[in-house]
């Protein structure tokens, strides 16, 4: 199987990310780092726990990561995930502590000793992945590759043109953009496409298996904003779910490298991913010459049904 870790800020959809690395027969999840955005970072740190003890793997190393952003406080997201970051599913605490050590070290620690090169999913803000990359370069020499959640190439969720997990931590953004290892890029144009159909995400509530059921109670729930209960036979997107399945299954989306820059600056356009789909060079080119963008592997299609199969077949399965 292709070792990976997972960098979330679980967050409903990071749960259901976290459901499928645990089950999927082809990957080997090896730790989950905690990093402040949906919700808190500890509040993170104990919907994890809690999910990873749901899914029936009580001892994949959890630890706790970033309070904030680089330069800015944090802005969770709870008019999507709830209070707790969850959905407010009234989900048991959990009945372990996270690792001793911090979410760059325990990085640090599994990247470097993985027999084999390791696959980072990062599904939220990168704030600990930029901490990392500058506080042990070294590890890039033992990463496969980097696929993270985050960016859009059309329209953002955060703003009009950023996506959250960019827009939350721009700068942290950019410094994996230039990692120096192949990334690539799930993001919102192909995120949002994925939806398990409503009678699936039923069939799923009514497992008798905890995790198969809480992915289910997962799908179903509506942003927190949006208020009331789901609908019996809702369908229900699989969000950061959705970069797992670009790892277990590459041939189910269509990318291109292009090059891709954060931007910055302050104002309408800050954490927006300008990715460059253009022909040929244009008048800023021309005059101020090339300017040297990092080459990503951004998700252009994705193959809707292929991604939801993948997912009910993994997940409702028994606990490994
Ligand atoms: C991203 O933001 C978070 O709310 C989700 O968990 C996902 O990672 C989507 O923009
Ligand atoms: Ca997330």
């Amino acid at each position: 199987p292709i070792p990976v870790i997972i960098d979330c800020d679980t967050g409903v959809d990071d749960a259901l990310a976290l459901l499928l690395a645990v089950r999927h027969p082809g990957l080997d999840l090896r730790a989950v780092t905690c990093v402040a955005g949906n919700t808190d970072v500890d509040g993170v740190v104990r919907n994890t726990l809690t999910v990873l003890e749901q899914a029936g793997a009580p001892d994949i190393p959890v630890a706790r990561g970033a309070e904030r952003p680089l330069l800015e406080p944090a802005r969770p997201a709870r008019h999507v995930h709830g209070t707790d970051g969850m959905g407010d599913l009234g989900l048991p605490a959990p009945t372990r502590a996270p690792a001793a050590v911090d979410a760059v070290t325990l990085l640090h620690r599994e990247i470097l000793a993985s027999p084999r090169p390791v696959t980072l999913i990062p599904t939220a803000p990168l704030t600990n992945i930029a901490l990392l990359l500058r506080s042990h370069p070294e590890v890039t020499r033992n990463i496969e590759r980097i696929v993270f959640m985050g960016g859009a190439v059309a329209t953002g969720n955060a703003t009009p043109v950023a996506e959250f997990n960019v827009w939350h931590d721009p700068e942290a953004a950019a410094i994996l953009l230039t990692a120096g290892v192949p990334i690539t890029m799930y993001g919102l144009d192909v995120f949002q496409q994925v939806v398990v159909p409503g009678p699936e995400v039923h069939r799923l509530r009514a497992s008798a298996e905890p995790g198969t059921r809480l992915a289910g109670e997962l799908l179903a729930h509506r942003p927190t904003s949006q208020g009331g209960p789901p609908e019996a036979e809702e369908a229900g997107g699989l969000g950061d779910a959705g970069a797992v399945c670009a790892v277990a299954d590459p041939q189910g989306i269509t990318t291109r490298l292009l090059p891709v820059e954060v931007s910055l600056a302050p104002g309408p356009s800050r954490g927006q991913t300008v990715v460059d789909r253009r022909p040929r060079p244009g008048e800023s080119e021309i005059h101020e010459g090339r300017r040297e963008h990092a080459l990503v592997d951004v998700a252009l299609e994705v193959d809707v049904d292929r991604y939801v199969k993948l997912y009910l077949e993994t997940v409702d399965r028994a606990a490994p």
